[in-house]
């Protein structure tokens, strides 16, 4: 057990500010995806997406007060942050100072359990615990909702780690004021039949990418062509996905869940220049899913602004998939995960 003793904050603290706090959140990964944004500075999407919380990559992060201190101080993984992942982490805990009404720096620090910046989420369930704790720390009173759209502004994906299961990520009224716009785009938990999901994660390259993913959506909506008709058809398999989970209809989940990702992968392609995250192991892990299918296994395979594929099939297949995976990709690393938590703080004996 980590003890601390949270830091003086004097007027603060009746305000309701801890000083300190730690929080966990778990990855997510989106059956019906968020790629593009219509506001940048506020990272309002172009349309709404909706995904499943992972039960494992979980990341934990602890923020202490740091009054006096000229400087946030962010450690990610036990190194210091710096470059753009440090910037995003600052620009994050001055929105939240600003909303506290106190300018205490902070010292963070954040353990991921996923590959950092390989599409498997890490920004997702790093900001949404960031989010927590930080709210916790400088004294925010934040429901889920309040909370989900904070964690939006840090990574657009991170607002449904907040929520455990399926949660959809609701774009916001597309006219109005940019403050209707905020209140507007949050997530929320999404109702689900009897369905009994895994997503089997291949990991077949944990190196960073060489686009980030916000780089890539930017390009992505600026110059390809095949961008707009994606983001039609996506609203309607969005619709068509919510009836699917209700109805516990795996095939139809992950038929739907992938030609949206695919679909996705095709707007990049036809960006310029093309953003290409899909690699011959990704390929290779395709055609190990098509041949499930042909064998009357329901597997299907989404992926995300990386080479990784997750596979969507149910719990009780899973080993049979991961088996067709791991021996699709020899070198690469396979796991089962099931739906997941929300993020939550972590307290005392927890820490
Ligand atoms: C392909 O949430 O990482 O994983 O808002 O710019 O931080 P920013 O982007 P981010 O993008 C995730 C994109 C995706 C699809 C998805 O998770 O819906």
């Amino acid at each position: 057990m980590r003890r601390e003793s949270p830091a003086p904050l004097g007027h603060a603290r009746e305000r309701g500010a801890t000083g300190g706090a730690t929080a966990v959140a778990h990855p997510n990964i989106a059956l019906i995806k968020y790629w593009g944004k219509r506001d940048e500075q506020l990272v309002l999407p172009r349309v709404d997406s909706l995904s499943m919380t992972l039960d494992v990559f979980p990341t934990t992060t602890r923020i202490r007060l740091a009054p006096g201190a000229g400087h946030d101080e962010v450690t990610l993984d036990g190194r210091p942050a710096g470059g753009e992942a440090l910037r995003r982490v600052v620009a994050f805990l001055d929105l939240v100072r600003e909303r506290a009404g106190l300018a205490h720096r902070a010292v963070v620090d954040s353990e991921n359990t996923v590959p950092t910046g390989a599409g498997l989420a890490s920004s997702a369930s790093g900001f949404a615990a960031l989010a927590l704790a930080a709210a916790a720390a400088y004294g925010l009173d934040l429901d889920a909702t309040a909370l989900s759209r904070l964690a939006r502004r840090g990574s657009g994906s991170a607002s449904r780690s907040v929520f455990g299961d399926f949660a959809v990520w609701h774009a916001g009224p597309a006219s109005g004021t940019a403050a209707e716009a905020d209140l507007g785009s949050h997530a929320e938990p999404v109702p689900v039949g009897d369905l009994d999901a895994a997503l089997v994660i291949a990991v077949v390259d944990a190196g960073p990418k060489t686009v980030s993913s916000r780089e890539a959506m930017r390009r992505t909506v600026d110059t390809s062509p095949l961008y707009e008709s994606w983001a039609v058809s996506s609203r309607g398999d969005l619709t068509e996905m919510r009836a699917a989970l209700l109805a516990g209809d795996i095939e139809a989940v992950g038929e739907i869940a992938e030609r949206n990702a695919l679909g996705m992968h095709a707007t990049m392609l036809a960006a310029r220049p093309a953003v290409r995250y899909l690699s011959p192991a990704t390929l290779t892990v395709l055609d190990g899913v098509l041949r499930l299918r042909r064998d009357g296994v329901p597997a299907y395979a989404t992926m995300d602004a990386g080479p990784n594929v997750k596979v969507l099939c149910r719990r009780t297949d899973a080993d049979r998939v991961a088996r067709t995976v791991r021996d699709a990709v020899p070198g690469g690393s396979v796991l089962v995960a099931g739906p997941g938590p929300g993020a939550r703080l972590l307290h005392g004996d927890d820490r």
